[in-house]
């Protein structure tokens, strides 16, 4: 039956590891994974010979179903997650924004919206204010939904941005419950002027969107938030990093021999996404206003060279995962900021084409290895949300979620064959080596033969749980911090 599945005499890629070996699925789980598997005629058999056998992609970063800018992303749960099966990413991660403040309000929304989902999810939170309500709805949301991440936004002033003052209480908040605080790092305040400025200059097209907003408010806020975290000791995950500029920032702190970061350098995760590595801002002077609202997403793309040096962070470990931001919206939907580059939607497709252009990138050109690039498109995923080695790997016991690429097969990208509800792709008429030819997403064979068999209701919702590893040692480090500034030195008052 289809439930049983033996893929047979393929290169099996663990993040650490690689090995000519058969994998055996049973009822959505990974049964066993050695050479020579012998099955019974009820098992379907996919051939990998001279493939690579890989976990399938977890996407960090995903907005599906977002109210946003005055409008929808075209892409809901199903439409969203059929494309991710398409292009060999299996689960994802969503950002719940909050419904009139409500967490609680925001989370069973969300619950509702991915009722039609066809592979697994899990979901970060939006923080977008702060009261007393909202400080005890993270700890509902860690306790008891499977929430333990939260979203803490620097920018989109007057929107979702909250002021420093928000955001150290949302760290420490963080920090009490064993979750993890992300970033949108841009100063909103000065992207804010930016923006006056450019409309000021008449400067109103989509052009004015990176302008208005330079690496240098990036890379502030990056500054700023890291600092702010290791003030109050707790790890910080910063989203779509787009520039040199917040990249250093990253890699100094993971670097650093200050008191704090010593023996926490690794507590300080940067995620590019997909547009920033492949992608430079020529795109936003294309004189046709559509061809260049499509790139307009915050931070913006950078000029030529910031997405070679984030391709190099990432190869040498200074940028640990590789996410997507996929927030798509139509040409109707860009069309809303035709006068004015303040009100077209910001965001970019990348949730289908992340892990092929991820392959041709950084493995075809031989930047990274092939156990490289399993750890940055899915397992270091699954290790910072606690989820790993249920996701992220291929060892018995684990979710069957699978893909086989083959490296001698090519790719093309074009909005008329994606999988996308929207009219165009910021990635198209690309061309690539390296095609996903099977996905298996929880045990099953959901796209082979250039075939989708996505089924609405498949997915599941995956609980991540609050992770107290990260925090070992987290206290200690506390306790030596404040004994060596703050506690009072004893002395005595008889001269020795
Ligand atoms: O432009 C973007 N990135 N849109 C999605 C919202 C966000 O800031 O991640
Ligand atoms: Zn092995
Ligand atoms: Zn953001
Ligand atoms: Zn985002």
């Amino acid at each position: 039956s289809a439930s049983k599945l033996l893929i047979k005499g393929g290169t099996v890629v663990n993040a650490h590891h690689q090995e000519i070996a058969d994998v055996y699925v049973e009822d959505g789980i990974i049964v066993a994974v050695k050479p020579n598997i012998k099955v019974g005629d009820d098992v379907t058999v996919l051939d990998a010979t001279g493939k690579f056998v890989m976990p399938g992609g977890i996407d960090p970063h995903t907005h599906l179903a977002m109210e946003f800018m005055g409008t929808e992303t075209i892409d809901d749960f199903f439409s969203g997650q059929a494309a991710a099966l398409a292009g060999g990413t299996t689960m994802h991660i969503d950002f719940v924004i909050p419904v009139k403040g409500s967490l609680s309000k925001g989370f069973e929304a969300y619950k509702e919206k991915a009722k039609k989902s066809c592979m697994d999810y899990g979901f970060h939170m939006a923080i977008t204010k702060w009261d007393e309500n909202v400080s005890r709805e993270m700890e509902i949301m860690v306790k008891e939904k499977g929430i333990n991440s939260f979203k803490f936004f620097m920018a989109y002033k007057g929107a979702l941005m909250i002021n420093d003052e928000l955001l150290l209480e949302g760290l420490k908040k963080c920090k009490s419950l064993g979750a993890l605080a992300m970033v949108h790092a841009e100063n909103g305040d000065a992207v804010f002027e930016g923006q006056k400025r450019m409309i000021e200059l008449g400067i109103t097209g989509p052009e004015g969107h990176a302008l208005s907003r330079p690496p240098v408010l990036e890379g502030e806020a990056t500054a700023r938030a890291i600092r702010l975290a290791s003030f109050v000791n707790t790890p910080l995950y910063v989203v779509h990093v787009m520039s040199i500029d917040a990249m250093e920032e990253i890699a100094k702190a993971r670097k650093s021999g200050s008191i704090f970061w010593a023996p926490l350098g690794q507590r300080v995760i940067g995620e590019p996404v997909v547009s920033g590595l492949v992608l430079d801002d020529s795109g936003l002077w294309d004189p046709d206003f559509i061809n260049a609202a499509k790139y307009v997403m915050s931070p913006p793309i950078r000029a030529l060279g910031h997405d070679k040096a984030l391709q190099a962070a990432l190869s040498t470990g200074n940028l640990q995962l590789v996410g997507t931001d996929h927030c798509a919206f139509n040409s109707t939907q860009k069309a809303f900021g035709i006068d004015d580059f303040r009100k077209i939607p910001n965001g970019v497709n990348g949730i289908e084409e992340r892990m092929h252009l991820v392959w041709d990138t950084m493995v075809e050109s031989g930047q990274i290895s092939v156990t490289d690039y399993v750890r940055i498109t899915s397992t270091e995923c699954a290790r910072i949300f606690n989820m790993y080695p249920r996701k992220g790997a291929i060892l018995a016991g684990s979710d069957a979620d699978i893909i086989i690429l083959n490296p001698n097969s090519s790719f093309q990208i074009t909005a008329r064959s994606h999988h996308s509800r929207s009219d165009t792709n910021v990635y198209e008429g690309r061309k690539g080596k390296g095609k996903v030819e099977v996905t298996i997403a929880g045990g099953k064979i959901v796209w082979e033969n250039d075939e989708l068999k996505a089924v609405p209701g498949s997915g599941k919702y995956i609980e991540m749980q609050p992770f107290s590893y990260l925090f070992n040692g987290i206290d200690k480090a506390d306790a030596k911090y404040l004994s060596s500034l703050q506690a009072p030195v004893q002395r005595s008052k008889a001269a020795s």
